[in-house]
């Protein structure tokens, strides 16, 4: 099973448009050792011909031509992507699904009841893609009783890959009516498993919080690819970027008591990987002292084109 990061930045990507933070203008100059990024999303196949995108960035385009093997060329028109299936419905992880438009026939997408609501309502890409190739929706449920997992999928086409989601705690986006009382189903985590080898990936690039559940996800798996977000919950604020906290948009910081590395630090051996890394987390910065601190924990910070075997 291969899995690739197609996009390992937060929404934004790096450097941001409209920022001139210390990271965006030191990568933008080249004055600071630090690689641009692409927004949030990933893809796995176990035959590396045949896809399934988990989340849709709005970057898709550009990532899919920077992974050739995401284009077979078994036809005049074709893709690798067999399905996507997304985590939640942020904008950096559902926006690309209009980037697909051009299909010749309905895009497969695996979401939540409460994501495939806001791709309805909040934010409808789901109605604006029925005037083009059309959605055929396939459920992420079966909730189970104490809500600590969904039934496990089995993509068409995917043979020797399942797909393990699990509610967790975040934020629902801005636009969704569940915002402020988000409930299982608006931000998920996914453990995908190689049927063959019996090796898992856990997949969870926006994580508020570490409910039990969670914690078990990550010392069962392989690899963990989580979020790593920012350094410090205030360090938009303190950039004077935002009034937001990263708690306030439900994502746990990675120092400091409770953070993310010493989440890590107690999940035993295993390869761990940050992912959707916002533009100002010093981590970008390779020379810095928190990449420093990362590397003598052991956790790599995923980039734009690495490739995970499991
Ligand atoms: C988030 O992860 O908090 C959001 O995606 C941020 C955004 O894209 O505005
Ligand atoms: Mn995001
Ligand atoms: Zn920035």
């Amino acid at each position: 099973m291969k899995i690739l990061v197609l996009g390992s930045a937060a929404g934004g990507g790096f450097p941001q448009w409209n920022c001139n933070c210390p990271n965006c203008a030191g990568v933008r100059s080249g004055s600071i050792n630090a690689r641009p990024r692409t927004q949030s999303s990933i893809a796995v196949s176990a035959n590396g011909t045949d896809w399934v995108l988990i989340n849709a960035s709005p970057d898709i385009l550009q990532q899919i031509r920077s992974n050739p093997a995401l284009q077979p060329a078994r036809a005049i028109r074709d893709s690798g992507i067999a399905a996507v299936m997304v985590m939640d419905a942020q904008i950096d992880h559902i926006t690309g699904l209009l980037m697909l438009r051009e299909g010749k026939k309905k895009l497969n997408l695996y979401c939540t009841e409460s994501v495939w609501d806001d791709l309805n309502h909040g934010l409808p890409l789901a109605k604006v893609l029925s005037h083009y190739c059309g959605v055929e929706r396939h459920a992420i449920d079966g909730l189970a009783a104490d809500a600590t997992r969904f039934e496990p999928i089995e993509v068409p086409g995917i043979a020797g890959i399942r797909f393990h989601p699990l509610p967790l705690k975040s934020k629902a986006p801005p636009y969704s009516p569940h915002r402020e009382n988000p409930g299982p189903g608006d931000n998920n985590g996914l453990m995908i498993e190689n049927l063959d080898t019996g090796k898992k990936l856990f997949y969870a690039p926006g994580l508020g919080e570490i409910e039990p559940h969670v914690l078990e996800a990550m010392k069962t798996a392989d690899c963990v690819l989580v979020d790593g977000t920012v350094w410090t919950g205030d360090e938009m604020i303190t950039l004077g970027l935002t009034q937001k906290t990263a708690a306030d948009m439900g994502h746990l910081q990675l120092s400091g008591a409770g953070g993310m590395i010493e989440v890590l630090d107690g999940v035993g051996e295993r390869r761990k990987v940050l992912i959707h890394i916002n533009n100002t987390n010093p981590i970008l910065n390779e020379d810095s002292a928190e990449r420093a601190t990362l590397a003598k924990h052991g956790i790599e910070v995923a980039f734009d084109g690495m490739e995970i075997s499991l």
